[in-house]
């Protein structure tokens, strides 16, 4: 594996991996890496000949209250890990790499980069799909994997990327949980022993209320059950818990038998959580 951190050396690097037929995979990340980053990895190894793996904690997706410079920043582990994993490039820019002084570009996505996440963090989608889209630019890779458990995420980079007209196939990859239900996420490290606890009220409600939906339930009815259970289980608020189409993330007030997600987001001592399902 090697590190990179000069655009034209990750460049030269990408035209020799090239040259060599290779077909690539990127799998973006911020480091901070768990079984669920590794699991993309994983994937990405089966989908392509070279994985690129980048680590880069994006300022633009985080709002002026949120925890940027708390972030969790593990650099010297993560490096371990990829290498294990026998990655091909390990892509590290530091920030004025990506963000060059006089830097004035935006990119915005409508459609499912509205309400839920993007309601709560306005802004923060703007900044993923300028990151991803740099980094597309940055590596041309074949494919691109993004973990299901950023549900919204991964709906915003597929229609920018078919929008945008970057011809790479995306991967979604399925939710890695702990043994106990909860979804892996660098910011599980911040919960109390009590919070962790509490916290599997939210895979809990997400799967009743799947099944409950599934049966034939109210929608409307069976969601704010749901945000209740939620609330009554030690979490402060409840962002959002929806019924959405798959792709467009428009929400479903009815289920028709399409496909459908179930989406939360809730806030358990000063963090905040998301989760969701298939349904
Ligand atoms: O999911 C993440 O870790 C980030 O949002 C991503 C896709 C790497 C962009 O910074």
């Amino acid at each position: 594996m090697q590190t990179i951190n000069q655009l034209d050396l990750l460049r030269d690097n990408i035209a020799a991996l090239r040259k060599n037929g290779k077909r690539l995979a990127l799998v973006p990340t911020m480091g901070a890496l768990h079984a669920g980053h590794m699991a993309l990895v994983e994937e990405a190894k089966r989908h392509a000949d070279a994985v690129v793996v980048s680590i880069f904690v994006n300022p633009t997706q985080f709002g002026p209250n949120e925890d940027l410079d708390a972030y969790p920043r593990t650099l010297e582990r993560d490096s371990d890990l990829l290498r294990a994993a026998e990655i091909a490039l390990l892509w590290a820019p530091q920030a004025a790499t990506i963000y060059p002084e006089g830097f004035a570009t935006k990119v915005h996505v409508d459609g499912p980069s509205a309400g839920y996440c993007g309601g709560a963090r306005p802004g923060h989608f703007d900044g993923v799909a300028l990151i991803v889209a740099k980094l597309f630019n940055q590596v041309t890779p074949d494919v691109a994997l993004f973990g299901e458990k950023d549900f919204q995420q991964l709906a915003v980079i597929r229609r920018m990327a078919l929008d945008l007209d970057f011809g790479l196939e995306i991967v979604g990859v399925p939710i890695v949980r702990d043994e106990d239900g909860l979804a892996l996420s660098s910011r599980n490290a911040y919960l109390s022993l009590d919070e962790r606890r509490n916290a599997l009220a939210l895979p809990r409600a997400l799967h009743d209320a799947a099944d409950r939906i599934r049966s034939g339930a109210d929608v409307a009815g069976t969601l704010a059950a749901a945000s209740a259970d939620i609330l009554s289980s030690g979490f402060a608020q409840v962002d959002y818990f929806a019924l959405a189409d798959s792709r467009s993330l428009e929400p479903l007030t009815h289920y028709d038998g399409r496909s459908a997600r179930l989406l939360a987001a809730a806030k358990i001592g000063k963090t905040r959580l998301i989760d969701n399902i298939a349904l």
